[in-house]
């Protein structure tokens, strides 16, 4: 089923094109694009095994992507170069920036940003809940660098820059493009450390395909207009425990140090330990926010009833993850805290913005 069409679509639609061009030129889109470096941006000796990410600029990739000038008119920025193991806050704000000038360009019709797979999916998941969703914004990466035989980068970006320039795409936000597959960024997991299909989404599946040079969507839009328009630079301490068999309490307190809140990768549907619940339940008391996760990387976390004792949220003070793995319940704590909110509040942020319901 489509969703109706919004105001800024139908203009997208009508807009007549520029009298000098040639028609096919007026036909392409612009897209703005963003590089922060990853694989698709790697180089190594002529084999995928061995390689450095975030080394290539991107006028280099550019370059070396066939058929590009009939996709789309590119404007291309490298915003950062690095490997994603070190994107950080500070990347994501000077990302934001450039994003927002970028939408508000209105030659624009939407955005692609180059990224390593390895934090992708939390780039993009904190991108689609602070940016409001009429232009399409495509987070895409590959599995292997330039120099492999087969790299997966070149068509991976063609995919990104027809999904960012087509009018079927607008009003669903970010979105990211992975080997002719399009993921909502809530949804979509790295499930594999080498392979080309190394992105799912497992509990629900992707929202889309670019199989024959138009993106095809078989999923609906959900609404997520900024969620949170104001971000930074003030962010609060949000740590990440991952519990075992044989997690206790001084392991909770460990990675709780210093913290303002606190995610459990928990066992099961999101449980701990008798000694883990005890010092969860004093870092409640003191009005530490503890949100409760999975660490299987599929499945509903949903609010324990009290009828399950010591274990329920009200016993624990815990609020529930929902779908979202522990990294991304840390990047809705990191934006939903930066307000004072209640344990109520928080779990309503939970619910509407981690069980794929917004
Ligand atoms: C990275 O995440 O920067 C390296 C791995 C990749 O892009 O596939």
């Amino acid at each position: 089923m489509r969703k109706p069409a919004t105001l800024f679509t139908l203009l997208r639609r009508l807009a007549p094109s520029g009298g000098a061009r040639t028609r096919a030129d007026a036909a392409l889109k612009t897209v703005r694009l963003l590089a922060t470096g990853g694989t698709i941006a790697g180089a190594g000796e002529g084999s995928s095994v061995s390689y450095r990410a975030g080394v290539v600029p991107i006028g280099a990739i550019l370059r070396a992507v066939p058929g590009l000038d009939a996709v789309a008119k590119v404007s291309a920025e490298q915003v950062a170069n690095v490997g994603s193991e070190d994107v950080d806050q500070s990347i994501w704000l000077t990302l934001l920036g450039r994003i927002r000038v970028a939408l508000a360009d209105p030659e624009v019709a939407g955005i692609v940003i180059t990224h390593g797979t390895d934090t992708l999916e939390e780039t993009a998941y904190f991108l689609s809940l602070v940016l409001p969703s009429a232009k399409p914004v495509v987070v895409v990466g590959s599995m292997r660098p330039g120099t492999a035989t087969s790299a997966d980068g070149p068509e991976n970006l063609l995919d990104a820059l027809r999904v960012a320039s087509a009018d079927e795409a607008c009003d669903r936000g970010t979105m990211v493009v992975m080997n002719d597959t399009i993921f909502d960024p809530e949804m979509v997991t790295k499930v594999d450390v080498r392979r080309v299909n190394a992105f799912a989404a497992p509990s629900r599946g992707p929202i889309g395909d670019v199989l024959t040079g138009r993106p095809r969507f078989f999923a609906d839009a959900t609404p997520h207009d900024a969620a949170f328009p104001v971000v930074g630079p003030a962010w609060p301490r949000v740590a990440i425990a991952y519990a075992y068999a044989g997690f206790q309490g001084d392991d909770v307190r460990a990675a709780a140090n210093g913290a303002e809140a606190l995610v459990i990768a928990g066992v099961g549907a999101g449980s701990f330990s008798a000694g883990a619940r005890q010092a969860v339940k004093a870092l409640t008391a003191r009005g530490i926010p503890v949100v409760r996760t999975g660490r299987q990387g599929m499945g509903d976390v949903w609010f324990n009833p009290p009828s399950m004792g010591d274990m329920s949220d009200a016993a624990l003070g815990t609020i529930a993850g929902r779908e979202l793995p522990p990294a991304k319940a840390r990047i809705l704590l990191l934006l939903a805290l930066q307000t004072p909110r209640s344990r109520e509040e928080l779990q309503s942020l939970f619910d509407r913005y981690g069980a794929g319901g917004r």
